[in-house]
């Protein structure tokens, strides 16, 4: 049994009357991969941004298993938020320009990261000459090169087409075997979830309506897809 990593206890979050985050309890393993699926809507990136500790919640706890304090975490959102004046080797070295990260930062690692990850060509172009795919990519790398015990991903590949998506996804899943941190992806994507994480939660409403554990282990991804699909709020459901 893998240690926690990070534990949410009786978590809610109200938006002025509105309860956004309902009672949510969850524990998440280090080293853990761990899919936040929902609808849009659920909640998901509320509880992304409680994790990142840019939301703080109204009632119940979060707790850190190391030494009690927030891990070091990278985040990566939807689109990119590169900066257009920095190259792409500056941008995934941004972290170094921060005080909190300054004296720690290996100066050397976002250019073995980009070689590993296959970018190195890439290195000197600015964010308005990369695909889509490409500047989501280098986001997961600036998230990478701070070396974060904890990664937060919250629809990272949702505004690309389905096949970058697919490439992007094999890829993430080779970066994180690597680079060994605690993953929470948030996405709408059944797909997605199954072929990436360990364990899957479903957030409807605020709450966790249901949830599975050793997807990746699982044999009969077929079925595990129609179950959790069945469980999507109807209206949300799209049968292909
Ligand atoms: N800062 C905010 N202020 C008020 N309401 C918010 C705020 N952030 C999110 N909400 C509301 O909380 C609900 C859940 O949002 P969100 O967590 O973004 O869902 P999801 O990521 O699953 O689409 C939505 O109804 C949204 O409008
Ligand atoms: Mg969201």
């Amino acid at each position: 049994m893998s240690a926690c990593e990070l534990a949410v206890d009786w978590g809610s979050k109200k938006f002025g009357d509105s309860l956004v985050l309902d009672n949510v309890d969850i524990s998440i393993d280090r080293g853990e991969f761990l899919a936040v699926l929902g609808p849009s809507g659920s909640g998901k990136s509320t509880l992304l941004r409680v994790l990142a500790g840019l939301e703080h919640l109204t009632a119940g706890t979060i707790s850190w298993s190391a030494d009690g304090a927030r891990p070091r975490t990278g985040v990566v959102f939807q689109q990119s938020l590169l900066l257009p004046w920095l190259t792409v080797i500056e941008n995934i070295s941004l972290a170094r320009r921060f005080t909190a990260h300054r004296h720690e930062f290996d100066h050397q690692y976002p250019a073995t990261l980009l070689r590993r990850f296959g970018l190195d060509r890439l290195a000197e172009r600015y964010p308005s000459e990369l695909s889509g795919g490409q500047a989501q990519r280098v986001a997961v790398l600036r998230a990478a090169a701070t070396r974060p015990r904890l990664l937060l991903l919250d629809e990272p590949f949702s505004a690309l087409d389905p096949a970058t998506r697919i490439d992007l996804q094999q890829w993430l899943a080779e970066l994180v075997a690597d680079i060994e941190a605690t993953v929470v992806l948030v996405t709408h994507d059944v797909d997605e979830a199954i072929a990436l994480s360990d364990r899957i939660v479903l957030l409807d409403q605020g709450r966790i309506r249901r949830e599975w554990r050793d997807v990746r282990n699982g044999s009969d991804t077929c079925s595990l897809r129609e179950d959790i699909l069945q469980q999507y709020h109807p209206d949300e459901v799209v049968v292909p």
